[in-house]
């Protein structure tokens, strides 16, 4: 049977983007694959922290997780299973600088001043594509973002299997959604939503109110035209674009198909529509998640439930991956 992994960064309260690049996908590929979900705090520390702020951070985004459904007994804290960080110090030592150098995420993190970043944030891709094939996933869901980074893991496994001469780690599959992979800023559709933003505004929070959710749909930035009847020159209207695709992502339609309802619309009554399906999809989940916060305890217990799950399965194929290299175990 395949098996299903995939991560988060417990860097704020998880998103829009998040849920419909990744999380939605989570809850129904559990229900047909053997299958773990990590909140990443080894990856979370890559870019400068807070520690309070990690700590509430993760307890919040396990909150969250566990609010749109999750399975409680596999998800869990990445840094609680030490197969993560063994693996990830082997692929160091197999992954090339050449390749690493190609990573976009790296460069659009580290910006101008590349010097003065960790080198953590430069071998992140080697981590996670341990976190993936401590498990022998070969089915990982997540946004459009991620793409680079699975091919990445691809090659790493490839030549830790050429190197060491066996067949040891599988192939692996990113499955992205056909929409809403790459879910945009609110107040800059050219720009993806995400949680470091300054602005509030520019994304919408698991954890948002009916009210809130509303204010941040009324606010989004839109252009005078009113919603055309074809797809096809929508890409020249980067935030009509985002909100048709969000809007046609939570209600299973295509992106054209939300066009055959709302074309020749002003965003007025499309805005409408639209925080009123988000306020039927996401404000139940903020409620959940706010409700799983009053008993911290209880969210701990269950993390280090799926730890105990986690360590079970990767701990043999760690352990395997350690003699191959040539430790003695
Ligand atoms: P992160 O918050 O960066 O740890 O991302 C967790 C998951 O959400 C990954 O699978 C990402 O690809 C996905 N994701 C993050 N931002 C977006 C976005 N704006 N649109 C779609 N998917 C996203
Ligand atoms: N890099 C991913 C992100 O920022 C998070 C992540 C870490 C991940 N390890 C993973 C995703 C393994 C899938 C599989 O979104």
């Amino acid at each position: 049977m395949q098996r299903v992994f995939s991560g988060i960064q417990p860097t704020g309260v998880p998103h829009l983007g998040n849920y419909l690049g990744a999380i939605r996908n989570w809850t129904t590929l559990q229900k047909e694959y053997d299958s773990f979900f990590c909140l990443v705090d080894l990856h979370s520390i890559t870019m400068p922290w807070e520690p309070e702020k990690l700590r509430a951070q993760t307890l919040i985004t396990a909150a969250c997780l566990l609010a749109c459904g999750l399975n409680p007994g596999r998800l869990y804290i990445q840094s609680a299973v030490s197969t993560h960080a063994r693996l990830g110090w082997i692929f160091n030592c197999i992954s090339r600088l050449g390749w690493l150098n190609r990573m976009t995420q790296f460069k659009d993190k580290a910006g101008k001043n590349r010097e003065n970043h960790s080198a953590g944030l430069y071998v992140y891709p080697n981590l996670m594509a341990a976190d993936i094939l401590a498990f022998h996933a070969t089915l990982v869901p997540v946004g459009d973002d991620q793409r680079q980074h699975i091919e990445l893991a691809n090659d790493i496994a490839q030549k830790f299997n050429h190197d060491m001469g066996v067949e040891f780690f599988p192939e692996i599959k990113g499955l992205i959604p056909p929409h809403a992979a790459r879910v945009m800023n609110l107040r800059d559709g050219t720009k993806k939503m995400s949680k470091s933003d300054p602005s509030e505004q520019s994304r919408i929070l698991l954890t948002d109110s009916a009210e809130n959710i509303a204010l941040k749909i009324r606010r989004a930035k839109t252009d005078p035209e009113p919603l055309p009847s074809e797809v096809l020159g929508l890409e020249e209207r980067p935030e009509a674009l985002n909100l048709v695709t969000i809007y046609g992502s939570l209600s299973d339609k295509t992106p054209q198909a939300v066009l055959n309802e709302f074309g020749g619309q002003g965003f007025g009554q499309f805005k409408n529509a639209l925080t009123e399906l988000l306020a039927e999809k996401i404000a139940p989940i903020a409620h959940k998640t706010n409700q799983l916060l009053e008993d911290e305890g209880h969210i701990i217990a269950l993390l280090r439930k799926g730890a105990e799950a986690a360590a079970e399965v990767s701990e043999p194929i760690v352990q395997e991956a350690e003699r191959l290299v040539g430790f003695i175990r």
